[in-house]
């Protein structure tokens, strides 16, 4: 019997730690990116692989007996530097690196020792599994700063970050609404959407975008090179204090808040904390209840304060409450161009509906994302049927598309 060892491997070597049940599916995925190439000796090459895919170890065993150990040598160096090729992608490689794997050990069983060459392999298969590891870590470890709401990693320019050696940037929303309203920055300084304003350092330069205050004055400066960390550190440890609540210095926000005339009232937070819903995440609305802070409105000298005050009504078709949309506690944060026309038409005919705003459409455009999620039916579903309207709109829905 030829003992293919590698292959019985094979399952833990692609899944430490993991459920073994990724293994098949990784080798078939692995499998389709088979093509033959360059070096060595083709035949040979996919003679082996496929008596290797197929469990024919009597085939497998009569092609390395007849095969020249010379050939086979060079087959094993030229799959293992097709492998390391910059351009390889880590199925690719481990694809191969495994097949290398598995005519060593053919090898050594019938032809004599090579050694040297089996854990050369084992220890190039060690690293790129490592490599790979890391790198969904880091994957993952975005995912854990996005998971606090309104936290975005922004990585578009990641080449050019990669370059100078910078971490993707961390925007934190929560850090920014303590003391300006959304208005400050949603037209005049950002377009209300993740794809569309272009951000770059050129543009901070112009005293755009994070330049319209990160310039050193109003907050750290964009160029000082002591404070490039601060924004660049997503998937860094010293992000944690932008996704945890526990390290918030309240003194610091005072002090920032004061620099501008908006505040944070020590005094009226509840227990000293940042309340937070039963998700976790901050509840803006007992912060506001509480006069517990005072976001400014804008930077600009000649702004307006717009206000709509009535309030619309939802009705409920099904069993659970209805809904208001307050204009008035909307509109004292955001500015009427952030909602109109784009997520809403100035109508009451607009179709909203759940399942359109689950996939970011109307009420979903901000809750979900910046706002308090879905998950909090109550907080929107929160009137009775039935009590009495005063001089409240009734949305109607269903016209445009
Ligand atoms: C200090 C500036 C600032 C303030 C204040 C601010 N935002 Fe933003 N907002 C941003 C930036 C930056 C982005 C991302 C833009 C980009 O990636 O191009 C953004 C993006 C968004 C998006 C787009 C999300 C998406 O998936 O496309 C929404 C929604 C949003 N903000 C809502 C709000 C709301 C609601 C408020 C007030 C409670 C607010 N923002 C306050 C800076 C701000
Ligand atoms: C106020 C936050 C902030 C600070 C401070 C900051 N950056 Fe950035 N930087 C950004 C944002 C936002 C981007 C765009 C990220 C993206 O989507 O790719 C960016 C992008 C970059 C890029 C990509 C190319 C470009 O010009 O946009 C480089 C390189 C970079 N920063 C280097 C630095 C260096 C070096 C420093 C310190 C001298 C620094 N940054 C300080 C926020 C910041
Ligand atoms: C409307 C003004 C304004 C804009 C626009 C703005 N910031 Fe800020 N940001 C501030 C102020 C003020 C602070 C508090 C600075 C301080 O602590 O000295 C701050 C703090 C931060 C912090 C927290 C740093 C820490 O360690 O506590 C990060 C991160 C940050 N900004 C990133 C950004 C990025 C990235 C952008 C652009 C996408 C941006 N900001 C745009 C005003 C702004
Ligand atoms: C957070 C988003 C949001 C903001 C900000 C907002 N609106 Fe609206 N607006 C709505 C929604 C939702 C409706 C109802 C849509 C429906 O029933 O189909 C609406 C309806 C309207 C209507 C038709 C009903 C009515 O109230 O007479 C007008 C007019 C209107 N908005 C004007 C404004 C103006 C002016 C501002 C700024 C002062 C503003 N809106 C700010 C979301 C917003
Ligand atoms: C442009 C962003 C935006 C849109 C669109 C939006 N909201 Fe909000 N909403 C907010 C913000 C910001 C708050 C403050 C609470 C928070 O951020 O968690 C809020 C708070 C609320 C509250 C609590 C305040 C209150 O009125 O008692 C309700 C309820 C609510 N929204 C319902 C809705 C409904 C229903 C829709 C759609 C018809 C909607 N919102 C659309 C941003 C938005
Ligand atoms: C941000 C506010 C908001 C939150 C949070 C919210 N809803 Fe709604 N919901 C609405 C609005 C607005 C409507 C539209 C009412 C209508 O049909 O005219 C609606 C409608 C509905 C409807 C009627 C069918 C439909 O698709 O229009 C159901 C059922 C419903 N919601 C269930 C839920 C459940 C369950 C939750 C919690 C998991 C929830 N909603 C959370 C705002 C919200």
């Amino acid at each position: 019997m030829l003992p293919i060892v590698t292959y019985a491997v094979l399952p833990h070597r692609f899944t430490p730690g993991a459920k073994g049940g990724r293994a098949p599916a990784m080798l078939l995925l692995l499998f389709v990116f088979s093509a033959p190439c360059g070096a060595g000796d083709q035949d040979f090459r996919e003679q082996f692989t496929t008596n290797y895919k197929n469990f024919q170890f009597n085939a497998q065993q009569k092609l390395i007996k007849k095969t020249e150990a010379k050939t086979m040598q060079a087959e094993i160096h030229a799959l293992i530097a097709e492998a390391m090729e910059p351009k390889k992608t880590y199925p690719q490689r481990m694809y191969l690196l495994d097949i290398a794997s598995a005519m060593a050990s053919g090898y050594q069983h019938w032809h004599g020792d090579i050694k040297a060459l089996t854990q050369k392999i084992d220890k190039l298969m060690q690293m790129e599994l490592k490599q790979e590891e890391a790198r969904i870590a880091k994957l993952m470890h975005w995912k854990k700063e996005e998971r606090f709401l309104g936290n975005f990693v922004m990585k578009e320019h990641m080449e050019e970050m990669k370059k100078q050696n910078m971490a993707p940037v961390l925007y934190p929303h929560w850090v920014h609404r303590i003391w300006f309203e959304c208005k400050v920055c949603h037209q005049d300084i950002f377009i209300m959407n993740r794809w569309r304003n272009n951000i770059s350092h050129q543009q901070f330069d112009a005293g755009k975008q994070c330049g319209a205050c990160h310039d050193g004055t109003m907050a750290f400066g964009v160029k000082d090179k002591k404070q490039c960390n601060k924004c660049h550190l997503a998937g860094k440890t010293e992000a944690e204090k932008l996704h945890t609540l526990s390290g918030v210095n309240h003194e610091q926000i005072q002090a920032v808040a004061k620099r501008f005339g908006a505040e944070w009232n020590l005094k009226n937070l509840p227990g000293g904390n940042i309340p937070i819903d039963k998700f976790g995440f901050i509840d803006w609305l007992s912060l506001k209840r509480n006069k517990v802070f005072n976001p400014i409105h804008s930077l600009r000298k000649n702004y307006k304060h717009k206000v709509r005050s009535n309030k619309i009504l939802f009705e409920s078709k099904g069993n659970l409450d209805d809904v208001i949309f307050d204009h008035e506690i909307h509109s004292n944060w955001i500015d009427c161009s952030s909602c109109h026309p784009e997520i809403f038409l100035e109508t009451l005919t607009n179709d909203v509906k759940m399942i359109r705003m689950s996939k970011g459409k109307h009420c979903g455009y901000c809750h979900g994302k910046v706002s308090f999620t879905f998950a909090s039916c109550k907080r929107c579903h929160n009137r009775k049927k039935g009590a009495p309207r005063n001089n409240m709109l009734i949305h109607k829905g269903k016209n445009s598309e």
